[in-house]
This record gives structure tokens, C-alpha cells and sequence, in this order.
């Protein structure tokens, strides 16, 4: 048995990586660390333990990649082979009013890990980065030489443990890879995030709040192409290596808002163009030669897999009703109830 330590597992793509995992590999056994923050959600793993052919290959622990002891301590029990690190603070917005705790887990809390990791003598080390390290580009796109300049808190965090991952494979000789992907879409994510958000607004009739012009560039990768990627450079790629992750999706945030109001038959005066984002990056666009080459590409369409996806969120009020009525209420406020009411209205 192949035992697989894997962080952030109750969470967006963490569980669709556990899901896809236990699935593709009856061999593995994997050890699920989270500390269920706002974003962390054991009901995205009902299915997984449900199911008495993965529930017995999957252990649930909650707790803190940032707790020495705790992580000291299950790498000890547990023996893992593989660890892949998707435990974060993951939204910008989030991170523009308060940094701290994303420096706490994103970058302390991977340094936590990185240290078991090297004296456990761990296999294989997959720290899950971003692209937004890179920083915004205009035109062409970011390969894994090009230099880093994330603009945000969040992003900061990201270059930041990204190359602390990369250091105990320069320094230390351990086994690290680090992967860099572009926007996610798909079931489970918060809706705090575009697309949920998005949808399950204009599901309750609610203004969209779409920051500054609405032309930003984003590139939209199915999360489970991701969860394959991952999945394939853990068991292909070469120690030390960066390997840049994207869908070859890229749409502005307006033509993604007048898609899922045109898949849900709402109409267009649901749009508010408010405030922008601060330090907004205008375009994210990665280079994906590199994993082409090595032998993968992702397999899902975009013009299916965003219909799919707006209708899981349709169908799903009871995965995402409960989260937008408890805390997140408070949150939703202080985020967008000014910027809001002072808004220019629908889009042009
Ligand atoms: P998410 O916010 O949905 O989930 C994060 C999970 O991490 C939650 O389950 C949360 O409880 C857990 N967590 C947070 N702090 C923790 C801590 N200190 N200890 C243990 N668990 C903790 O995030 P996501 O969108 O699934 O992103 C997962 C990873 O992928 C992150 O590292 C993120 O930076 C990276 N990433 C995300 C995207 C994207 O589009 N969502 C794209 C590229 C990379
Ligand atoms: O690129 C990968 C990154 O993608 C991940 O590393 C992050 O964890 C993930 O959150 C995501 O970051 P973005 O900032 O790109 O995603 P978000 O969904 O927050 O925003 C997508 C775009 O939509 C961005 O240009 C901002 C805009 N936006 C977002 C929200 C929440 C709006 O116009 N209105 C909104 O209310």
C-alpha cells in the first residue's frame, strides 16, 4: 500500500484530488490533513466516505500543516510516500484585508511540512503553487524560467512557499515538485470565488458584482484535468522541476458573467460594475509546453464543462445554501454591500 499525505483535502480541489485518487489507484491509502477553515467542508467527501471501497483507504485527521508537533508526529505514524500540499489560504480578496493568515499557513505552514518531510525521508514532495506567482502578463505567456512577481498578499504567500519548497530540493536534496496552475472551475468551490459566486447570485436573483471594467483575462482549467496533472507529474515528473498547468481557456470576466447568466436564462441587468479589485492583476496566461511534452494535456472542453458546472450549482442548493446563510453572510457584507450600492450598474 502506497500511503499519501494530502493537505487541504476538505477543500475545493484537495477533494476532488482525494476523490479522483482513491478511485484511480486501489493501491493508495490517503491521509486527508485540514483544519476546516471557512473553505474546508467534510460534505465535499460525503461520496468518498460513503463508499466502503474508499472509506477504508481514507483517514480524515483535523488539524494544522502549521502544528510542528501534529505533522511531526503523523509522518512518524503514518510512514507516507507521497505528500501533495494543497492546504492554503487561497482568496485574494481575503488576503487584501488581512495578510496575516496567509502568511501563517501558506508559507509557515509549508515550511512545517517541508521540515518533516526531509527527516522522515519522504519519496516525493508536491507543493501545489499558483499561477498568479508570476504576476500579470498583457500579452504572450509565462513559461516556468520566467521570473516571479506576485502582486497580492495571496500571491506573495504562493512565491513564497514555492520557492521554499524548491530550496529543500536545491539545499537539502529533497524529492520537491512544484506546479503552478491557472483558475480552477468545477463542483465543490466556495462561493466566494467568480464562477460560484456568480451563479448562486444570479440563482437567488441577486446582483454580480463584477470589478472595475470586467475585462480582466483569466484561463479556466477544469478542476479535474487539474487533479490529473497533479496526479500524473507526482509519478512522471523530474525532482525540482516546475511544471505550469493551464487549461487554454482564457476569457475575460465579462464574457464568463454573460455565460452563466445566458446557461441560467437570467438577464443581463443582474451585472453591477463596482469597485476593482486592488493591485487587480489584469491577465494570467502560462506556457504549457513544457508538461505537453512530458506527456499530458488536459481532456475536458470548456464550452461543456462551464454548462456542466453552472448546472451542479443548480442542482446542488443544498451543498451551497447552508454556507451563504451561516458566517459567510457577514463576510458577503463587508465584501460588496458598499461597493454595491455605490455601483455603475449593468455592464455596456
Ligand atoms: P480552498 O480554499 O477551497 O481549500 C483550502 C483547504 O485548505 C480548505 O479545506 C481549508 O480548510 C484547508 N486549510 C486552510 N488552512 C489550513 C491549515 N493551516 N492547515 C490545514 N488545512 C488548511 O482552496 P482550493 O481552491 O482548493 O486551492 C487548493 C490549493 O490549490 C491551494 O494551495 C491554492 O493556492 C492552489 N491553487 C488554487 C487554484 C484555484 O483556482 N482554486 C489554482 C491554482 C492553485
Ligand atoms: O490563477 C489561480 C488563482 O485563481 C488561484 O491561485 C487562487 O487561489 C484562486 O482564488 C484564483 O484567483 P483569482 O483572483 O483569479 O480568482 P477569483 O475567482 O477571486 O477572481 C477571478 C476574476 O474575477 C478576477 O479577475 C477577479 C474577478 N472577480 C472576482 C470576484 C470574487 C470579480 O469581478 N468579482 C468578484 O466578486
Amino acid at each position: 500500500m502506497t500511503t499519501v499525505l494530502v493537505t487541504g483535502g476538505a477543500g475545493f480541489i484537495g477533494s476532488h484530488f482525494v476523490r479522483c485518487a482513491l478511485h484511480k489507484h486501489p493501491g493508495w491509502r490517503i491521509v486527508n490533513l485540514d483544519k476546516l477553515t471557512y473553505a474546508g467542508n467534510r460534505s465535499n467527501l460525503k461520496d468518498i466516505e460513503g463508499d466502503p471501497a474508499t472509506s477504508s483507504r481514507h483517514r480524515f485527521v483535523h488539524g494544522d500543516i502549521a502544528d510542528e508537533n501534529l505533522v511531526d508526529s503523523l509522518f512518524a505514524e503514518e510512514k507516507f510516500d507521497y505528500a501533495l500540499n494543497f492546504a492554503a489560504e487561497t482568496h485574494v480578496d481575503r488576503s487584501i484585508g488581512d495578510p496575516g493568515a496567509f502568511i501563517l499557513t501558506d508559507v509557515y505552514g509549508t515550511y512545517v511540512l517541508l521540515e518533516a518531510a526531509k527527516k522522515h525521508n519522504l519519496s516525493r514532495f508536491v507543493q501545489i503553487s499558483t499561477d498568479e506567482v508570476y504576476g500579470s502578463i498583457e500579452e504572450g505567456s509565462f513559461t516556468e524560467e520566467s521570473a516571479l512577481n506576485p502582486r497580492n498578499p495571496y500571491s506573495a504567500s504562493k512565491a513564497g512557499a514555492d520557492r521554499l519548497a524548491y530550496s529543500y530540493f536545491a539545499t537539502y536534496g529533497l524529492d520537491v515538485i512544484v506546479t503552478r496552475a491557472s483558475n480552477n472551475y468545477g463542483p465543490f468551490q466556495y462561493p466566494e470565488k467568480l464562477i460560484p459566486l456568480f451563479v448562486t447570485n444570479a440563482l437567488e436573483d441577486k446582483p454580480l458584482p463584477l470589478y472595475g471594467d470586467g475585462m480582466n483575462v483569466r484561463d479556466w482549467l477544469h478542476v479535474e484535468d487539474h487533479c490529473a496533472a497533479l496526479d500524473f507529474v507526482l509519478l512522471n515528473g523530474g525532482a525540482g522541476e516546475v511544471y505550469n498547468i493551464g487549461g487554454g481557456n482564457e476569457r475575460t470576466n465579462a464574457e464568463i458573467t454573460r455565460l452563466i447568466l445566458e446557461t441560467l436564462g437570467k438577464p443581463d441587468s443582474l451585472i453591477r460594475h463596482v469597485e476593482d479589485r486592488k493591485g487587480h492583476d489584469r491577465r494570467y496566461s502560462v506556457s504549457t509546453e513544457k508538461l505537453l511534452t512530458l506527456g499530458w494535456s488536459p481532456t475536458h472542453q470548456f464550452e461543456q464543462g462551464i454548462v456542466e458546472t453552472i448546472r451542479w450549482y443548480e442542482s446542488n442548493r443544498a451543498w451551497w445554501e447552508p454556507i451563504k446563510s451561516g458566517e459567510y453572510k457577514e463576510y458577503y457584507r463587508k465584501m460588496y454591500d458598499e461597493r454595491i450600492r455605490t455601483s455603475k450598474g449593468q455592464a455596456q
